[in-house]
């Protein structure tokens, strides 16, 4: 018999703190309760893990499948050879991206189910992680909004988004994924384990079929800054050795903005949707203002 692990509710509407497990040697006993606790609270941390890429792997992908093109692999301001990144690098401006509220993957045809990181390197201050809760926020809504928002859809765009905050990047850049068109999402997903509903958007939605542009933009935006108020966050302050795993069906997340002088090295696993309820139908950019999808990407789609 193996002892649960205990859970410690985060004050906010979505998180607890996991003690009393090792993440190293997981049984299915206790696998249970970890999942049941990842379905209730939204976001799980773990204090003091200390795992190896391997067993972090390992772990991860027992909530699902490997996000296909994206391995475990760091999320980090250091290049391999140690030296900092700066706007030059791809991988800064991504993570400046990721300094806004989002949900991961939305802009790829196939979303992610749950996103997962832990701590190699902190900088002294700054750089938590933040959660917002998409459930809390979609009860919170009045009825109103509750029936604007049902049969609205959104399309999703990295591309988009990273132009959005000064970024213009090439074709080869953002996984390929700009020139193979936007998917159109719901703006609230019915969780397909719990049931409940949530707002799915974040800073990859940029537009609305049957909403005039800048309305879509202010709608959303609105809808963000609403949404990602207390009791609904949650901020987490790493440690190193720290893992935190978030439901990303129903759970926002940003980075908090730090001094980029010092190293910030999380490592990161990304756990694939499952295609019957996170794959979205994948069309050319109605807002595309001079960029055209490559007619091969779209013959193949
Ligand atoms: C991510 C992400 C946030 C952070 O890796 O998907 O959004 O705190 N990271 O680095
Ligand atoms: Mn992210």
């Amino acid at each position: 018999m193996s002892n649960a692990p205990a859970f410690a509710p985060i004050d906010a509407t979505l998180g607890a703190v996991a003690t009393g497990v090792d993440l190293n040697d997981v049984d299915d006993d206790t696998w249970a309760h970890i999942h049941a606790a990842f379905l209730r609270y939204g976001v799980l941390v773990f204090p003091g893990q200390h795992l190896s890429d391997e067993a972090q792997r390992t772990f991860a992908y027992r909530f699902g499948d490997r996000m296909e093109g994206r391995a475990t692999g760091r999320v980090s301001n250091q290049r391999r050879d140690g030296t900092i990144t700066t706007e030059k690098d791809e991988a800064f401006r991504l993570q400046r991206g990721n300094e806004g509220w989002h949900i991961d993957s939305t802009y790829m045809p196939l979303a992610a189910k749950a996103g997962m990181l832990s701590a190699l390197k902190v900088p002294p201050a700054g750089g938590q992680t933040e959660f917002a809760d998409m459930r809390a926020a979609w009860d919170a809504l009045d009825d109103a909004t509750q029936t604007k928002l049902t049969g609205l859809r959104a399309y999703h765009s990295l591309y988009r988004s990273q132009r959005k905050i000064g970024f213009v990047h090439s074709t080869d850049q953002l996984y390929g994924f700009h020139t193979k068109g936007a998917p159109l999402r719901p703006l609230v997903k019915r969780h397909p384990e719990t049931g409940r509903n949530a707002i799915y958007a974040g800073r990859h939605a940029y537009g609305i079929p049957g909403m005039g542009a800048a309305e879509a933009e202010k709608f959303l935006s609105d809808l963000m800054a609403w949404a990602c108020q207390p009791p609904r966050i949650y901020s987490h302050n790493w440690q190193v050795g720290d893992l935190a795993v978030w439901d990303n069906r129903c759970v926002m997340h940003r980075a908090a903005p730090y001094d980029t002088n010092h190293p910030r090295v999380l490592q990161s696993s990304r756990v694939s949707g499952d295609p019957a309820t996170e794959l979205a139908p994948t069309s050319v950019d109605p807002l595309a203002e001079g960029f055209e999808p490559q007619a091969s990407a779209q013959a193949a789609g």
